[in-house]
Protein backbone atom coordinates (compact mmCIF):
# COMPACT_ATOMS: atom_id res chain seq x y z
CA UNK A 1 0.00 0.00 0.00
CA UNK A 2 1.23 3.51 -1.03
CA UNK A 3 0.42 6.28 1.16
CA UNK A 4 0.10 9.85 1.09
CA UNK A 5 2.23 10.88 3.72
CA UNK A 6 1.22 14.43 4.06
CA UNK A 7 -2.06 14.33 3.85
CA UNK A 8 -2.71 10.65 5.87
CA UNK A 9 -1.14 9.72 8.74
CA UNK A 10 0.71 6.77 7.71
CA UNK A 11 -0.56 3.46 9.74
CA UNK A 12 3.01 2.34 10.44
CA UNK A 13 3.80 5.49 12.84
CA UNK A 14 1.16 4.06 14.89
CA UNK A 15 2.19 0.35 14.38
CA UNK A 16 5.81 -0.68 13.35
CA UNK A 17 7.47 2.86 14.19
CA UNK A 18 7.14 2.43 18.27
CA UNK A 19 8.98 -1.20 17.13
CA UNK A 20 12.33 -2.27 16.31
CA UNK A 21 13.10 -5.43 13.76
CA UNK A 22 15.57 -8.00 15.11
CA UNK A 23 15.94 -11.47 13.68
CA UNK A 24 12.71 -10.81 11.70
CA UNK A 25 10.66 -9.40 14.47
CA UNK A 26 9.33 -6.54 15.31
CA UNK A 27 10.43 -5.91 19.03
CA UNK A 28 9.66 -3.26 21.40
CA UNK A 29 12.82 -2.21 23.44
CA UNK A 30 13.98 -4.03 26.44
CA UNK A 31 13.26 -1.37 28.59
CA UNK A 32 9.71 -0.66 26.90
CA UNK A 33 10.96 3.03 26.74
CA UNK A 34 9.82 5.09 23.27
CA UNK A 35 11.24 8.77 22.28
CA UNK A 36 9.41 11.04 19.94
CA UNK A 37 10.58 11.68 16.67
CA UNK A 38 9.42 15.65 15.90
CA UNK A 39 8.87 17.51 12.83
CA UNK A 40 11.49 20.29 12.58
CA UNK A 41 9.22 22.22 10.29
CA UNK A 42 6.77 22.59 13.06
CA UNK A 43 7.98 21.08 16.07
CA UNK A 44 5.31 18.80 15.83
CA UNK A 45 5.64 14.58 17.19
CA UNK A 46 5.64 13.11 14.13
CA UNK A 47 5.86 9.37 16.42
CA UNK A 48 6.70 7.87 19.38
CA UNK A 49 10.26 5.49 18.29
CA UNK A 50 11.19 2.32 20.22
CA UNK A 51 14.74 3.46 22.30
CA UNK A 52 16.91 0.43 21.78
CA UNK A 53 19.67 0.42 24.06
CA UNK A 54 22.69 -1.85 24.66
CA UNK A 55 20.39 -4.75 25.52
CA UNK A 56 18.93 -4.47 22.40
CA UNK A 57 21.77 -4.04 20.38
CA UNK A 58 23.27 -7.47 22.23
CA UNK A 59 20.17 -8.94 21.00
CA UNK A 60 20.22 -7.49 17.54
CA UNK A 61 23.79 -8.31 17.20
CA UNK A 62 23.20 -12.15 18.37
CA UNK A 63 20.67 -12.75 15.14
CA UNK A 64 22.52 -10.82 12.54
CA UNK A 65 25.25 -13.46 14.03
CA UNK A 66 23.44 -16.60 13.74
CA UNK A 67 21.76 -15.37 10.40
CA UNK A 68 25.50 -15.44 9.26
CA UNK A 69 26.37 -18.39 10.54
CA UNK A 70 23.32 -19.92 9.41
CA UNK A 71 21.80 -20.42 5.70
CA UNK A 72 22.38 -17.01 4.48
CA UNK A 73 26.11 -18.11 4.47
CA UNK A 74 24.94 -20.45 1.54
CA UNK A 75 22.53 -18.16 -0.30
CA UNK A 76 24.20 -17.84 -4.05
CA UNK A 77 25.18 -14.05 -5.21
CA UNK A 78 22.12 -14.14 -7.70
CA UNK A 79 20.25 -15.04 -4.95
CA UNK A 80 20.96 -12.00 -3.58
CA UNK A 81 21.19 -10.31 -6.08
CA UNK A 82 17.29 -10.88 -6.94
CA UNK A 83 16.77 -9.72 -3.10
CA UNK A 84 18.53 -6.76 -4.05
CA UNK A 85 16.52 -6.12 -6.95
CA UNK A 86 13.31 -6.72 -5.57
CA UNK A 87 14.30 -4.22 -2.59
CA UNK A 88 14.63 -1.69 -5.60
CA UNK A 89 11.49 -2.32 -6.66
CA UNK A 90 9.71 -1.62 -3.81
CA UNK A 91 11.82 1.56 -3.07
CA UNK A 92 10.83 2.77 -6.39
CA UNK A 93 6.95 1.59 -5.73
CA UNK A 94 7.06 3.59 -2.12
CA UNK A 95 9.43 6.20 -3.48
CA UNK A 96 6.80 8.91 -2.95
CA UNK A 97 5.87 7.67 0.61
CA UNK A 98 9.94 7.10 1.51
CA UNK A 99 10.73 10.63 0.13
CA UNK A 100 7.54 12.63 2.09
CA UNK A 101 8.67 10.58 5.48
CA UNK A 102 12.48 11.87 4.73
CA UNK A 103 10.83 15.32 4.49
CA UNK A 104 8.35 15.05 7.65
CA UNK A 105 11.45 13.33 9.92
CA UNK A 106 14.35 15.39 8.80
CA UNK A 107 12.74 18.59 7.20
CA UNK A 108 13.97 18.66 3.86
CA UNK A 109 11.76 19.86 1.55
CA UNK A 110 9.68 17.83 -1.00
CA UNK A 111 11.44 19.12 -3.86
CA UNK A 112 15.02 17.51 -2.74
CA UNK A 113 13.71 14.35 -0.80
CA UNK A 114 11.29 13.52 -4.12
CA UNK A 115 14.02 14.52 -6.44
CA UNK A 116 16.54 11.45 -5.47
CA UNK A 117 14.42 8.84 -6.73
CA UNK A 118 16.83 7.28 -9.26
CA UNK A 119 19.62 7.66 -6.84
CA UNK A 120 18.01 5.84 -4.17
CA UNK A 121 16.51 3.02 -6.61
CA UNK A 122 19.88 3.01 -8.67
CA UNK A 123 21.97 2.43 -6.05
CA UNK A 124 19.87 -0.62 -4.74
CA UNK A 125 20.27 -1.90 -8.71
CA UNK A 126 24.22 -0.73 -8.52
CA UNK A 127 24.58 -3.46 -5.68
CA UNK A 128 22.24 -6.00 -7.09
CA UNK A 129 24.68 -5.79 -9.80
CA UNK A 130 28.07 -6.04 -7.51
CA UNK A 131 26.37 -9.14 -6.14
CA UNK A 132 27.34 -11.33 -9.20
CA UNK A 133 30.50 -9.12 -9.48
CA UNK A 134 32.45 -10.16 -6.28
CA UNK A 135 35.47 -12.66 -7.34
CA UNK A 136 39.29 -13.40 -5.97
CA UNK A 137 42.38 -13.96 -8.55
CA UNK A 138 44.33 -16.95 -9.50
CA UNK A 139 47.94 -15.34 -8.58
CA UNK A 140 51.09 -17.06 -10.15
CA UNK A 141 53.47 -17.34 -7.55
CA UNK A 142 57.39 -18.25 -7.41
CA UNK A 143 57.86 -21.10 -5.26
CA UNK A 144 60.00 -23.86 -5.89
CA UNK A 145 58.01 -26.43 -6.36
CA UNK A 146 54.51 -26.35 -7.80
CA UNK A 147 52.31 -24.88 -5.81
CA UNK A 148 48.45 -23.25 -7.02
CA UNK A 149 47.78 -19.82 -5.24
CA UNK A 150 44.54 -17.99 -5.33
CA UNK A 151 42.39 -16.05 -3.27
CA UNK A 152 38.50 -16.20 -2.42
CA UNK A 153 36.56 -13.11 -1.12
CA UNK A 154 34.49 -13.49 1.73
CA UNK A 155 32.31 -11.49 3.50
CA UNK A 156 33.41 -9.36 6.35
CA UNK A 157 30.39 -10.93 8.68
CA UNK A 158 28.37 -8.53 11.12
CA UNK A 159 28.19 -5.32 10.30
CA UNK A 160 27.08 -2.22 12.32
CA UNK A 161 25.88 0.30 10.73
CA UNK A 162 25.67 4.02 12.02
CA UNK A 163 23.72 6.82 10.16
CA UNK A 164 23.62 10.81 10.28
CA UNK A 165 19.91 12.13 9.90
CA UNK A 166 20.88 14.49 6.68
CA UNK A 167 19.62 11.97 4.38
CA UNK A 168 18.40 8.97 6.10
CA UNK A 169 16.79 7.12 2.95
CA UNK A 170 20.04 7.42 0.90
CA UNK A 171 22.72 6.91 3.85
CA UNK A 172 20.14 3.34 4.89
CA UNK A 173 20.64 2.25 1.46
CA UNK A 174 24.28 2.89 0.86
CA UNK A 175 24.95 0.64 3.96
CA UNK A 176 22.90 -2.17 3.15
CA UNK A 177 23.06 -2.08 -0.34
CA UNK A 178 27.12 -3.28 -0.12
CA UNK A 179 26.26 -5.20 2.96
CA UNK A 180 23.40 -7.53 0.89
CA UNK A 181 26.03 -7.36 -2.22
CA UNK A 182 28.38 -9.01 -0.19
CA UNK A 183 26.66 -11.99 1.76
CA UNK A 184 26.88 -9.63 5.35
CA UNK A 185 24.44 -9.15 8.28
CA UNK A 186 23.88 -5.82 9.42
CA UNK A 187 22.64 -3.90 12.22
CA UNK A 188 21.60 -0.31 11.47
CA UNK A 189 21.31 2.15 14.01
CA UNK A 190 19.76 5.76 12.31
CA UNK A 191 20.01 8.46 14.31
CA UNK A 192 17.75 9.65 17.19
CA UNK A 193 16.22 12.90 14.83
CA UNK A 194 15.43 10.99 11.98
CA UNK A 195 14.17 7.10 12.54
CA UNK A 196 11.23 7.22 10.14
CA UNK A 197 12.34 6.35 6.63
CA UNK A 198 15.19 3.51 7.94
CA UNK A 199 12.50 1.88 9.65
CA UNK A 200 9.89 1.50 7.13
CA UNK A 201 13.02 0.54 4.74
CA UNK A 202 13.36 -2.44 7.37
CA UNK A 203 9.78 -3.47 6.93
CA UNK A 204 10.33 -3.38 2.89
CA UNK A 205 13.22 -5.53 3.21
CA UNK A 206 10.94 -8.17 4.95
CA UNK A 207 8.58 -7.68 1.68
CA UNK A 208 11.44 -8.10 -0.31
CA UNK A 209 11.99 -11.77 0.90
CA UNK A 210 15.53 -10.41 2.96
CA UNK A 211 15.69 -13.54 5.56
CA UNK A 212 15.15 -13.08 8.67
CA UNK A 213 17.92 -11.73 10.58
CA UNK A 214 19.78 -10.52 8.21
CA UNK A 215 18.62 -6.71 8.28
CA UNK A 216 17.94 -5.58 11.71
CA UNK A 217 17.12 -1.79 13.07
CA UNK A 218 17.33 -0.40 16.43
CA UNK A 219 17.04 2.97 16.59
CA UNK A 220 18.01 4.72 20.24
CA UNK A 221 20.53 7.55 21.40
CA UNK A 222 24.28 7.71 19.78
CA UNK A 223 25.92 7.53 23.08
CA UNK A 224 23.96 4.11 24.45
CA UNK A 225 22.16 1.97 21.30
CA UNK A 226 25.25 3.46 18.76
CA UNK A 227 28.06 2.96 21.49
CA UNK A 228 27.33 -0.14 22.20
CA UNK A 229 27.25 -1.32 18.77
CA UNK A 230 30.78 0.29 17.65
CA UNK A 231 32.39 -1.39 21.04
CA UNK A 232 30.34 -4.96 20.44
CA UNK A 233 32.84 -7.73 20.75
CA UNK A 234 30.92 -9.67 18.49
CA UNK A 235 30.65 -6.93 15.28
CA UNK A 236 32.73 -7.44 12.85
CA UNK A 237 32.65 -4.10 11.08
CA UNK A 238 31.39 -0.66 11.29
CA UNK A 239 30.34 1.92 8.93
CA UNK A 240 29.62 5.21 10.17
CA UNK A 241 28.48 8.61 8.80
CA UNK A 242 28.91 11.71 10.94
CA UNK A 243 30.76 13.80 12.82
CA UNK A 244 34.09 12.92 13.13
CA UNK A 245 33.80 13.65 16.92
CA UNK A 246 31.90 10.65 17.07
CA UNK A 247 34.06 9.33 14.49
CA UNK A 248 37.05 9.44 16.83
CA UNK A 249 34.98 7.50 19.67
CA UNK A 250 34.21 5.04 17.52
CA UNK A 251 37.77 4.13 16.51
CA UNK A 252 38.50 4.09 20.22
CA UNK A 253 35.63 1.89 20.78
CA UNK A 254 36.19 -0.53 17.80
CA UNK A 255 39.12 -1.31 19.63
CA UNK A 256 38.24 -4.22 21.88
CA UNK A 257 38.28 -6.84 19.18
CA UNK A 258 39.71 -4.38 16.50
CA UNK A 259 36.82 -4.72 14.00
CA UNK A 260 37.02 -2.75 10.75
CA UNK A 261 36.05 0.86 10.51
CA UNK A 262 34.75 2.76 7.92
CA UNK A 263 34.38 6.66 8.29
CA UNK A 264 32.19 9.16 6.28
CA UNK A 265 32.98 12.60 8.42
CA UNK A 266 32.18 16.23 7.80
CA UNK A 267 34.12 19.01 5.67
CA UNK A 268 35.14 21.85 5.41
CA UNK A 269 35.02 21.89 1.95
CA UNK A 270 36.38 24.47 -0.65
CA UNK A 271 34.73 25.60 -3.62
CA UNK A 272 36.93 27.47 -5.99
CA UNK A 273 35.69 30.79 -8.74
CA UNK A 274 38.18 31.80 -10.67
CA UNK A 275 37.31 34.90 -12.69
CA UNK A 276 36.84 33.49 -16.57
CA UNK A 277 34.25 30.86 -15.35
CA UNK A 278 30.64 30.95 -16.72
CA UNK A 279 29.30 33.02 -13.83
CA UNK A 280 26.14 32.60 -14.96
CA UNK A 281 26.40 29.15 -13.90
CA UNK A 282 28.71 29.50 -10.96
CA UNK A 283 26.53 31.97 -8.91
CA UNK A 284 23.63 29.48 -8.39
CA UNK A 285 26.19 26.67 -8.40
CA UNK A 286 28.51 27.67 -5.60
CA UNK A 287 25.01 28.89 -3.73
CA UNK A 288 23.53 25.82 -4.01
CA UNK A 289 26.85 23.98 -3.08
CA UNK A 290 25.93 25.30 0.46
CA UNK A 291 22.45 26.26 0.57
CA UNK A 292 21.06 22.99 -0.01
CA UNK A 293 19.62 20.95 2.06
CA UNK A 294 19.77 23.89 4.28
CA UNK A 295 23.74 23.34 4.38
CA UNK A 296 23.38 19.53 6.05
CA UNK A 297 25.63 18.00 3.55
CA UNK A 298 28.79 16.45 4.67
CA UNK A 299 30.54 17.77 1.81
CA UNK A 300 28.85 21.12 1.03
CA UNK A 301 31.29 23.83 -0.37
CA UNK A 302 31.55 26.41 2.65
CA UNK A 303 34.65 27.63 2.18
CA UNK A 304 34.33 30.26 -0.97
CA UNK A 305 37.15 31.43 -2.36
CA UNK A 306 36.44 34.19 -4.99
CA UNK A 307 39.07 35.32 -7.38
CA UNK A 308 39.89 38.86 -6.45
CA UNK A 309 38.91 40.93 -9.09
CA UNK A 310 35.39 39.68 -9.54
CA UNK A 311 34.99 39.27 -5.19
CA UNK A 312 32.60 41.99 -4.79
CA UNK A 313 30.33 41.41 -7.88
CA UNK A 314 30.28 37.47 -7.18
CA UNK A 315 29.79 37.15 -2.96
CA UNK A 316 27.00 39.91 -3.80
CA UNK A 317 25.46 37.55 -6.80
CA UNK A 318 25.50 34.84 -4.37
CA UNK A 319 23.83 37.03 -1.46
CA UNK A 320 21.17 37.97 -3.85
CA UNK A 321 20.58 33.96 -5.00
CA UNK A 322 20.21 33.33 -1.55
CA UNK A 323 17.48 35.85 -0.54
CA UNK A 324 15.44 34.44 -3.31
CA UNK A 325 15.36 31.04 -2.41
CA UNK A 326 12.07 29.85 -1.25
CA UNK A 327 12.09 28.91 2.80
CA UNK A 328 9.08 27.80 4.53
CA UNK A 329 7.76 23.70 5.25
CA UNK A 330 9.50 21.18 3.18
CA UNK A 331 5.68 20.02 2.41
CA UNK A 332 5.08 23.22 -0.04
CA UNK A 333 6.66 21.85 -3.41
CA UNK A 334 7.42 25.34 -3.94
CA UNK A 335 10.09 25.15 -1.02
CA UNK A 336 13.67 25.48 -2.08
CA UNK A 337 14.96 25.62 2.06
CA UNK A 338 13.78 23.94 4.73
CA UNK A 339 14.60 24.24 8.55
CA UNK A 340 17.21 22.96 10.24
CA UNK A 341 16.54 19.07 11.44
CA UNK A 342 16.71 19.73 15.11
CA UNK A 343 16.54 22.40 18.38
CA UNK A 344 20.02 21.65 19.26
CA UNK A 345 21.09 22.25 15.33
CA UNK A 346 19.41 25.79 15.62
CA UNK A 347 21.58 26.58 18.38
CA UNK A 348 24.62 25.43 16.71
CA UNK A 349 24.15 27.29 13.53
CA UNK A 350 23.32 30.24 15.44
CA UNK A 351 25.87 30.12 17.25
CA UNK A 352 28.16 30.27 14.45
CA UNK A 353 26.23 33.10 13.06
CA UNK A 354 27.38 34.91 15.91
CA UNK A 355 30.89 33.87 16.63
CA UNK A 356 31.15 35.20 12.45
CA UNK A 357 30.18 39.00 13.51
CA UNK A 358 32.41 38.57 16.42
CA UNK A 359 35.12 37.79 14.41
CA UNK A 360 34.49 40.43 12.15
CA UNK A 361 32.96 38.69 8.74
CA UNK A 362 30.62 41.08 7.14
CA UNK A 363 26.86 39.32 6.46
CA UNK A 364 25.97 39.95 2.80
CA UNK A 365 22.22 37.77 3.05
CA UNK A 366 20.26 36.21 6.28
CA UNK A 367 22.44 36.05 9.66
CA UNK A 368 19.49 35.40 11.72
CA UNK A 369 17.32 32.90 12.84
CA UNK A 370 13.73 33.20 11.14
CA UNK A 371 10.47 33.59 12.91
CA UNK A 372 8.56 35.40 11.23
CA UNK A 373 4.73 33.89 11.39
CA UNK A 374 4.53 30.12 11.33
CA UNK A 375 8.46 29.78 10.95
CA UNK A 376 8.63 30.27 14.49
CA UNK A 377 7.76 27.15 15.29
CA UNK A 378 10.50 25.41 13.11
CA UNK A 379 14.10 25.89 13.19
CA UNK A 380 14.98 28.14 10.27
CA UNK A 381 18.14 29.80 8.95
CA UNK A 382 17.96 31.66 5.98
CA UNK A 383 20.49 31.29 3.10
CA UNK A 384 23.76 33.36 4.61
CA UNK A 385 26.70 34.78 2.79
CA UNK A 386 29.73 36.36 5.02
CA UNK A 387 31.98 38.18 3.22
CA UNK A 388 35.28 39.47 4.65
CA UNK A 389 36.59 35.95 6.38
CA UNK A 390 40.11 35.18 7.12
CA UNK A 391 41.57 31.58 6.62
CA UNK A 392 42.07 31.43 10.50
CA UNK A 393 38.54 32.34 11.88
CA UNK A 394 36.44 29.34 12.85
CA UNK A 395 33.87 30.50 10.61
CA UNK A 396 36.32 29.23 7.51
CA UNK A 397 37.84 26.18 9.87
CA UNK A 398 34.76 24.45 11.71
CA UNK A 399 31.93 22.69 9.82
CA UNK A 400 28.82 24.49 10.80
CA UNK A 401 26.58 22.36 8.93
CA UNK A 402 23.95 25.39 8.14
CA UNK A 403 23.26 27.37 5.27
CA UNK A 404 26.43 29.59 5.77
CA UNK A 405 29.01 30.47 3.45
CA UNK A 406 32.12 32.12 4.40
CA UNK A 407 33.54 33.81 1.44
CA UNK A 408 37.22 34.42 1.01
CA UNK A 409 39.21 36.25 -2.08
CA UNK A 410 42.03 34.94 -3.32
CA UNK A 411 44.82 36.24 -6.06
CA UNK A 412 46.42 33.27 -7.76
CA UNK A 413 46.31 29.85 -8.55
CA UNK A 414 48.99 28.39 -6.21
CA UNK A 415 48.22 30.58 -3.57
CA UNK A 416 44.41 29.57 -3.43
CA UNK A 417 45.57 25.57 -3.58
CA UNK A 418 47.54 26.06 -0.47
CA UNK A 419 44.75 28.04 1.18
CA UNK A 420 42.30 25.57 0.25
CA UNK A 421 44.06 22.97 1.69
CA UNK A 422 44.54 24.81 4.99
CA UNK A 423 41.83 22.63 6.94
CA UNK A 424 42.06 19.82 8.81
CA UNK A 425 38.83 17.99 6.30
CA UNK A 426 39.45 16.86 2.65
CA UNK A 427 35.81 15.53 1.85
CA UNK A 428 34.97 17.36 -1.35
CA UNK A 429 36.08 20.61 -3.11
CA UNK A 430 34.63 22.42 -6.02
CA UNK A 431 36.09 24.72 -8.79
CA UNK A 432 34.56 27.15 -11.71
CA UNK A 433 36.68 27.96 -15.35
CA UNK A 434 37.01 27.95 -18.62
CA UNK A 435 40.58 27.47 -18.76
CA UNK A 436 41.95 23.58 -18.72
CA UNK A 437 44.82 23.82 -17.52
CA UNK A 438 43.75 25.60 -14.12
CA UNK A 439 41.13 23.13 -13.58
CA UNK A 440 43.54 20.10 -14.00
CA UNK A 441 46.14 22.05 -12.10
CA UNK A 442 43.60 22.02 -9.08
CA UNK A 443 41.81 18.81 -9.36
CA UNK A 444 45.53 17.31 -8.74
CA UNK A 445 46.44 19.95 -6.10
CA UNK A 446 43.73 19.68 -3.62
CA UNK A 447 43.51 17.22 -0.88
CA UNK A 448 40.17 15.65 -0.67
CA UNK A 449 38.09 12.85 -1.94
CA UNK A 450 36.15 14.41 -4.51
CA UNK A 451 36.49 17.29 -6.81
CA UNK A 452 33.81 18.95 -8.62
CA UNK A 453 34.40 20.83 -11.87
CA UNK A 454 31.70 23.25 -13.14
CA UNK A 455 29.40 21.48 -10.99
CA UNK A 456 28.98 20.42 -7.66
CA UNK A 457 27.83 17.33 -5.62
CA UNK A 458 27.26 15.17 -8.48
CA UNK A 459 27.08 11.95 -6.96
CA UNK A 460 26.76 8.20 -9.18
CA UNK A 461 26.04 5.01 -7.16
CA UNK A 462 29.76 3.70 -9.33
CA UNK A 463 32.04 6.73 -8.42
CA UNK A 464 33.36 6.22 -5.22
CA UNK A 465 33.12 8.98 -2.52
CA UNK A 466 34.75 9.10 0.84
CA UNK A 467 37.60 12.02 2.64
CA UNK A 468 41.22 12.21 3.07
CA UNK A 469 42.60 13.16 6.37
CA UNK A 470 39.82 14.07 9.06
CA UNK A 471 37.38 13.65 6.87
CA UNK A 472 37.38 9.67 7.11
CA UNK A 473 38.88 6.81 5.56
CA UNK A 474 37.30 3.71 3.20
CA UNK A 475 35.02 4.92 0.06
CA UNK A 476 31.11 4.28 -0.68
CA UNK A 477 30.32 4.16 -3.95
CA UNK A 478 32.29 2.16 -6.67
CA UNK A 479 33.82 -1.20 -6.02
CA UNK A 480 35.96 -0.26 -3.97
CA UNK A 481 32.31 0.30 -1.62
CA UNK A 482 32.07 -3.67 -2.22
CA UNK A 483 36.02 -4.40 -0.48
CA UNK A 484 35.28 -2.74 2.26
CA UNK A 485 32.52 -5.47 3.03
CA UNK A 486 34.79 -8.57 2.16
CA UNK A 487 37.63 -10.29 3.76
CA UNK A 488 40.53 -11.76 1.53
CA UNK A 489 41.36 -15.28 2.16
CA UNK A 490 44.54 -16.99 0.54
CA UNK A 491 44.03 -20.32 -0.20
CA UNK A 492 47.09 -22.51 -1.27
CA UNK A 493 47.62 -26.56 -2.89
CA UNK A 494 50.28 -27.99 -3.66
CA UNK A 495 50.07 -29.68 -6.85
CA UNK A 496 53.33 -31.46 -7.27
P1 LIG B 1 26.83 12.58 15.36
O1 LIG B 1 28.08 12.21 14.66
O2 LIG B 1 26.86 12.68 16.84
O3 LIG B 1 25.66 11.56 14.95
C1 LIG B 1 25.72 10.67 13.86
C2 LIG B 1 25.30 9.27 14.31
O4 LIG B 1 26.22 8.80 15.29
C3 LIG B 1 23.93 9.20 14.96
O5 LIG B 1 23.30 7.98 14.60
C4 LIG B 1 24.26 9.19 16.43
O6 LIG B 1 23.26 8.59 17.21
C5 LIG B 1 25.52 8.36 16.45
N1 LIG B 1 26.37 8.56 17.62
C6 LIG B 1 26.51 9.67 18.39
N2 LIG B 1 27.39 9.44 19.38
C7 LIG B 1 27.82 8.17 19.26
C8 LIG B 1 28.73 7.35 19.97
N3 LIG B 1 29.39 7.81 21.04
N4 LIG B 1 28.95 6.09 19.55
C9 LIG B 1 28.31 5.61 18.46
N5 LIG B 1 27.42 6.32 17.76
C10 LIG B 1 27.17 7.60 18.14
O7 LIG B 1 26.34 13.96 14.74
P2 LIG B 1 25.23 14.96 15.34
O8 LIG B 1 25.43 15.13 16.80
O9 LIG B 1 23.92 14.50 14.88
O10 LIG B 1 25.62 16.32 14.59
C11 LIG B 1 26.68 17.15 15.08
C12 LIG B 1 27.53 17.66 13.95
O11 LIG B 1 28.16 16.59 13.28
C13 LIG B 1 26.81 18.40 12.85
O12 LIG B 1 26.59 19.73 13.17
C14 LIG B 1 27.75 18.24 11.70
O13 LIG B 1 28.78 19.18 11.79
C15 LIG B 1 28.32 16.86 11.90
N6 LIG B 1 27.61 15.84 11.09
C16 LIG B 1 28.18 15.41 9.93
C17 LIG B 1 27.50 14.52 9.13
C18 LIG B 1 28.07 14.02 7.86
O14 LIG B 1 27.34 13.64 6.98
N7 LIG B 1 29.36 13.94 7.72
C19 LIG B 1 26.17 14.04 9.47
C20 LIG B 1 25.68 14.49 10.74
C21 LIG B 1 26.39 15.38 11.49
MG1 LIG C 1 24.59 13.63 18.42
Amino acid sequence: MTVDVFTTRHPFLDGKAKRMLIGGKWVEAASGRTFSSINPATGEVLAEVAEGDAEDIDRAVAAARRAFDGPWRRVKPYERQILLLKLGDLVERHFEELAALDTLDMGAPISRTGANRQRAVGMLRYYAGQAVAIHGETIENSLPGEYASFTLKEPVGVVGAIIPWNAPLSSSIWKLGPALATGCTIVLKPAEEAPLTPLRLAELCQEAGIPPGVVNVVPGYGETAGAALASHLDVDKVAFTGSHLTGQKIVAASAGNLKRVSLELGGKSPDVVFADADLDAAVPGAAMAVFANSGQICSAGTRLFVERKIYEEFTARVAAFGRGLRIGDGRDPATQVGPLVSAEQLDRVTGYLAIGRQEGARPLAGGERLTEGDLAKGFFVPPTVFADVRDDMRIAQEEIFGPVISAIPFTDIAEVIERANRTSYGLGSGLWTRDVTKAHTLARGIRAGSVWINCYQAMDPAVPFGGYKMSGYGREGGKQHVEEYLNVKAVWIRTG
